[in-house]
């Protein structure tokens, strides 16, 4: 089987896969029960154009179910790179990380509803009335589910403080207080789950339930230890899974990788032995 051949026919299996094991979506999130590791990684396809994207999607070679596209990819390539991955079978976490007044986040969520995805964020510092906007624009039919962004996993408190949170309780304190009431926040407005740090998801965990969708970012695989890039709170993939992350986001530590599928893999099986 030659190369071009090869991967489609990996990617086929990827659909096929699929179809028999559909995302377990809000499934994944109590951990309690074992489910397709596949399921729980994301790798984020940080690229500047659709055809660096896809390369790496081929490097990946059908091990990988779910892919972010992110506003470096979707300011580049819009909505073809997402329809390119769902022809493919993959899932599609669309990071747009969306802030702005109520009446134009609805907009776009209803702009992008129909083109794929399965997840979308927003930012949970938009406040409640603007994620409650999201939420009814997310009620068509075939729309995203909705994760909002509580405190970005490159600051940390002093960044946070700089920007006029916190003070009172102290740097560590603050940041954590700051990351639960954004959960309790975004929970309050409907939306189905929340993306933070490895340093506050046990936290968030026991504040928002079993079912609320937790994605986590962040994660430096026990391969690339004392690998940070812009990243200030870092977790293990083990870690993470522990303390209750539902899915956990990958980028640089595979996309940046001399063999990113062997990487990939490697996390897989780390997800595999892990216990929520
Ligand atoms: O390369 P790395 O693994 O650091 O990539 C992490 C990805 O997760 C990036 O695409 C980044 O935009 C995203 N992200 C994050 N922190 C958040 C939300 C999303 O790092 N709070």
């Amino acid at each position: 089987m030659d190369k071009t051949t090869a991967q489609a026919h990996a990617h086929k299996e990827v659909a096929a896969a699929h179809k028999h094991a559909p995302s377990t979506g809000a499934k994944a999130v109590a951990g309690s029960e074992r489910v397709d590791p596949r399921e729980r990684l994301i790798v984020a396809l940080d690229f500047p154009s659709a055809e660096k994207a896809m390369e790496m999607v081929e490097r990946l070679d059908g091990c990988c179910l779910w892919f972010k596209v992110g506003m470096e990819l979707y300011y580049a390539a819009g909505n073809q790179v997402i329809e390119g991955l769902r022809e493919r079978g993959y899932e599609v976490f669309l990071d747009l990380k969306l802030h702005d007044i109520p009446n134009t986040v609805a907009g776009a969520v209803r702009s992008v509803a129909g083109v794929g995805a399965s997840l979308l964020t927003v930012h949970a510092g938009g406040g409640e009335p603007m994620m409650k906007a999201a939420v009814q624009a997310a009620s068509a039919p075939g729309a995203p589910k909705l994760l909002a962004v509580t405190v970005l996993t490159s600051m940390d408190a002093a960044e946070l403080r700089a920007v006029g949170v916190g003070g009172a309780h102290g740097p560590g304190g603050t940041l954590h207080s700051q990351v639960l009431r954004l959960a309790r926040l975004a929970r309050a407005a409907g939306i189905d789950g929340l993306v933070c740090s490895a340093e506050e998801v046990e936290a968030v965990r026991a504040a928002v339930g079993p079912e609320a969708q937790l994605v986590v970012p962040g994660i430096r695989p026990a391969g690339a230890p004392g690998r940070h890039d812009d990243q200030r709170r870092v977790a293990s993939v083990t870690e993470a899974i522990a303390r209750g992350a539902s899915m956990l986001v990958v980028g640089r530590p595979i996309t940046e990788a001399a063999h990113p599928a062997r990487v990939a893999a490697g996390i897989l099986a780390e997800i595999a032995t892990s216990h929520s």
